[in-house]
């Protein structure tokens, strides 16, 4: 949550940061702010709302300084007002911090300073830091920051300008930020995309690090002042794989990359002569009983639809949960259980703090992730990388369909090595896995049919959305997406259960999308569609390419190609996306930056 961006360098740093803000705003668009040292001073603009209102703010006020800090803001403590924005100053105005994060002992902190005679100006737990970095201060800055967060409790990555001095000073925990290096110049931000105009040559910080970032260079070291060794990675995304490219927004070019997403997570990976795949990782498949997939939204549903294949093809017990719950509920883990975190941004505090339930009870550890150097695979024993590049849009899509395709590598390889698939059915699959990039090819041709559907449904006031087995996770990964960015009322249920309960709903307004492809529960999802016909209810559906007798069924149809069940969720999650984003232009909402959300929750 939270973008941040620093700068220190020879180029009029706000500029720098206004660029790198806009590339983070998908991390938060409540308010945005900068702090710039200028030759008058430290000087500070920011403004509620989204980041265009602090660009007309700086045509304003101009600064100039090649010094500078600047934050984008998704609202946990204090509603997104101005003078809630970052950065947070004293009331001298010498010291700026940004923050992102939650300090859990704000309250008690604000409640000692105020007595102390500190004047606070905003309701946030952030300011607290800049006032104790005041009184620390005695010189040094990097000091000062040190020891203040000795007093701290809780997640953050806060950065820290000072007036007098050439150098921003930073730290986390929890909260991931990372610093790019350039020749005269560095920088330093929540997340790569907004530094790759300027860099690729990165060090991600751990957590427990500080940095003091100067022109030259940067200093890391531990919270008690032990000098730290930090390697830098050579970022390969291009800055093209994270602009628009021409699509109206991003969500809509992510949909649209996701053939090419799927030659980059299947890529050299397929072993279709050997019927086997090769994933790199050390683990032995051997030496696992059960797995427990770790995930939140739609990486969760990711991990249910992993569940179905590895408990068909591996015969591996695997539990699913969402991160949220697994953390708390005690799981029962031993040695013998692999942990699963599934996770685009690799940062989702969720995901993070159940794996660690999971590895403190013993469990073996694995990430499915797609950010490069971020924590969670910093914490795991085997990363399995997604490729699926930089995703900005809010509202995951070519994530999704990276980690689909991790899933059911993973258990193609699992079910292998234990013996369980034979090579021929291996061999099968894998060779309809190739195919998939031409199907979902395929499928994104036919868009004009879903504008159209779109055309028809938008006005609705809910939806359902029903599927069996593995399409069960896609029909709440259809509801969700629809949800989340049309901000109309969604449901999803595995079509067998709709009897019990939500039945009640169906009347003649209700739109049902029923996920309707070949396989073998296919005659069981056509009752359910009669089921929703006997009771006057629209049913779109996904079905399968030459499938004629659904239409007689349906009101709608929407036919995908024909591939192996097992992998149908493929194909048929992108109508689904397709849907979603229509209808939003339709309603005419913000489809990259949809309200309350933010891209990577980094708090609890
Ligand atoms: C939905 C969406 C979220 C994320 C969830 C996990 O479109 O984007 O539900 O899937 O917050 O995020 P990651 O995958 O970064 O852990």
């Amino acid at each position: 949550m939270c973008g941040i961006v620093g700068y220190i360098g020879f180029r009029n740093a706000t500029d720098v940061l206004i660029d790198g803000l806009r590339r983070l705003e998908y991390r938060g668009y409540d308010s945005a702010g900068v702090a710039v040292r200028t030759p008058a001073g430290l000087r500070v603009v920011k403004r509620s709302g989204k980041l265009a209102a602090l660009e007309s703010a700086l045509k304003e006020e101009h600064l100039e300084g090649p010094l500078g800090i600047g934050h984008t803001r998704w609202a946990t403590h204090g509603a997104p007002t101005d003078p809630n924005a970052h950065p947070h100053t004293t009331e001298d105005g010498r010291i700026a911090v940004i923050h992102n994060g939650i300090i859990e002992n704000y309250l008690e902190l604000k409640e000692a300073l105020k007595a102390r005679g500190h004047r606070f100006t905003s309701e946030t737990d952030s300011e607290v830091l800049a006032h104790l970095i005041e009184e620390k201060y005695q010189g040094d800055l990097f000091q000062a920051l040190k020891e203040a967060l000795k007093e701290v409790r809780g997640a953050y990555a806060v950065v820290v300008a000072h007036e007098d001095h050439q150098e921003i000073v930073a730290a986390r925990t929890v909260s991931p930020l990372v610093i790019g290096l350039g020749e005269g110049e560095n920088f330093l931000a929540s997340d790569v995309p907004a530094l790759l105009p300027y860099t690729r040559r990165m060090v991600f910080l751990h957590d427990g690090d500080l940095a003091r970032i100067t022109r030259e260079g940067v200093e890391v070291t531990d919270l008690q002042g032990n000098p730290l060794e930090r390697e830098a990675v050579e970022i390969d995304w291009t800055l093209e794989a994270a602009e628009k490219g021409g699509f109206p927004h991003y969500m809509l070019k992510e949909i649209y990359e996701q053939p090419w997403v799927l030659e980059n997570t299947l890529g050299g990976r397929l072993r279709e002569e050997e019927g086997d795949v090769e994933l790199g990782l050390g683990l032995d498949p051997m030496a696992i009983d059960r797995i427990h997939v770790i995930a939140c939204g739609t990486a969760a549903y990711a991990g249910w639809y992993g569940k179905y294949l590895l408990e068909a093809l591996a015969r591996i017990p695997t539990e699913w949960d969402v991160a949220s719950e697994y953390r708390y509920r005690d799981p029962v883990v031993d040695e013998r259980t692999l942990a699963i975190a599934i996770s685009q941004s690799g940062e989702t505090i969720d995901t993070l703090e159940g794996l660690r339930e999971a590895k403190r009870k013993g469990a073996r550890t694995l990430g499915v992730i797609n950010a490069k150097g971020s924590s969670i695979t910093r914490e795991v024993e085997d990363v399995l990388y997604i490729h699926a590049g930089p995703e900005i849009g809010v509202a995951s899509t070519k994530a999704y369909m990276a980690m689909l395709a991790a899933m059911a590598m993973l258990a193609v390889h699992f079910g292998r090595r234990r013996g369980i698939l034979s090579k021929e059915e291996a061999q099968r699959l894998l060779k309809e896995m190739r195919k998939l990039p031409r199907l979902v090819e395929e499928v994104l041709e036919k868009r004009p049919l879903i504008a159209h559907l779109a055309e028809k449904y938008h006005q609705a006031q809910d939806f359902l959305f029903l599927g069996r087995h593995v399409q069960a996770p896609t029909a709440y990964e259809g509801a969700l997406k629809l949800k989340e960015i049309s901000y109309i009322h969604a449901e999803a249920y595995p079509a067998g259960e709709m009897k019990h309960g939500p039945i009640a709903l169906i009347d003649e307004h209700l739109p049902v999308v029923v996920l309707a492809t070949k396989g073998p529960l296919y005659e069981k999802t056509l009752s359910n569609i009669q089921e929703v016909r006997a009771r006057g209810g629209k049913v779109i559906a996904i079905a399968t390419e030459g499938d004629m007798e659904i239409g007689k069924l349906a009101q709608d149809v929407f036919h995908v190609p024909e591939v192996h069940p097992l992998l149908a969720p493929m194909v048929s999650v992108v109508p689904l996306q397709l849907l979603a984003y229509e209808i939003a232009v339709l309603l005419g909402r913000d489809v990259d930056q949809p309200r309350n959300l933010a891209k990577s929750v980094t708090v609890e």
